[in-house]
């Protein structure tokens, strides 16, 4: 079967390859992958700066977004052939941890977790994976492909659940929310922050196209600016860009008792002055909350596809907006200004 996979560390190095169909140990569900998203892990990994190939193997399979339809599944797996399914991403590790152990594979203890087109475990871009019933999701079938979307969401949903979780430490009556940055991940944030009746204020560069169109037919409003100039004090932020200086600007900007809750994964190596004293003060003064947050388990999944279920369709998709065949795969490695999610097809969408 065809597969794109990356020889992790080489930049450059992905490629269309022709890989042995999955080994029935790796379970008894056959999935049949429709199509993978691409986000900013995968242009790193892409890129030589990130990832891990599984024991013994050069390559990794890349790809974590994925949507695909089950094609064999035991009887008793509650899957059946023809059912759209989401695989999860992370495995918990192999000791475990008291978190693994529990389902939390996104708190892992000891960074053992191995994660599906990233860490020690082959991705979805390829046309067939296998799995046990438990790793993965059946998504409300009335989303079909839509379902691609899914994984990105579970990353908000969970940061969602644990905004909620921080600001719930105290009477809580949040009501305004800063969403930064609108691609996928603000994006879906932003539709969640909608759904949980918030008003929502996302924040981004692009001053034309179509992010402002989908902000404002969520009903958010859509600003360019500063956190200061878009709304006055916002209960919660969540800060999907991993830039800098917005972290620090968003923390200056809290509500006293807000949570701002961190998703984006920032490159190293830059430095900012910034007045950690005030920053410090800031923070005590007004009971503030910053809480980072990666990945999801199974619970953030479900919370994910009730999310999505109750989106509008059209909405959704128009979020993929570029979709190229897996020989094309070069192309949705290259990010392109008008991007919003790019999907690569690894089978015929049906
Ligand atoms: C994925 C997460 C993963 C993280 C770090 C993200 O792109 O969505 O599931 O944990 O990368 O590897």
């Amino acid at each position: 079967m065809k597969a794109i996979t990356v020889l992790p560390g080489t930049a450059g190095s992905a490629r269309l390859d022709e890989l042995a169909e999955p080994p029935e140990s790796d379970g008894p569900v056959l999935v049949d992958v429709l199509a993978v998203g691409i986000c900013g892990t995968d242009l790193e990994i892409a890129g030589g700066d990130y990832g891990w190939a599984p024991e013994g193997h050069a390559r990794l399979v890349l790809g974590h977004e994925s949507i695909g339809r089950v094609a064999e599944a035991p009887a008793d797996s509650g899957l059946a052939a023809g059912d759209y399914v989401v695989g999860i991403v992370r495995r918990p590790d192999p000791v475990p941890c008291y978190s693994c152990a529990k389902g939390e594979w996104d708190f892992c203890r000891n960074g053992q977790y191995t994660e599906h087109g990233i860490k020690s475990l082959d991705g979805f871009m390829r046309e067939r994976y296998r799995a046990t019933a438990d790793a993965v999701v059946r998504i409300d079938q009335s989303l079909g492909f839509l379902g691609v979307l899914l994984e990105p969401t579970s990353i908000v949903a969970k940061a969602w659940e644990q905004t909620e979780l921080v600001g719930n430490r105290a009477a809580w009556e949040p009501k305004r929310a800063v969403i930064t940055g609108a691609g996928p991940i603000g994006l879906l944030a932003a539709l969640i922050g909608v759904q949980r009746g918030l008003e929502v204020h996302v924040i981004d560069q692009m001053t034309a196209g179509l992010k402002p169109d989908l902000v404002a037919a969520l009903g958010a409003a859509y600003h360019t600016g500063k956190i200061e100039d878009a709304c006055d004090a916002p209960d919660v932020i969540i800060e999907c860009t991993g830039a800098g200086m917005l972290v620090f600007d968003a923390m200056d900007n809290l509500a006293p008792g807000g949570v701002l809750c961190l998703t984006g994964v920032s490159p190293t190596g830059r430095s900012l002055s910034i007045d950690a004293g005030m920053v410090n003060r800031g923070m005590v003064l007004k009971n503030e909350g910053v809480v980072g947050s990666v990945n999801a388990n199974r619970r953030h999944y479900e919370a994910a596809a009730e999310a999505l279920a109750k989106a509008d369709k059209d909405w959704l998709a128009k979020l993929l907006t570029r979709k190229v065949p897996a020989e094309s795969f070069a192309s949705a490695l290259e990010r392109q200004p008008d991007d919003v999610k790019v999907i690569i097809e690894m089978g015929n969408p049906t």
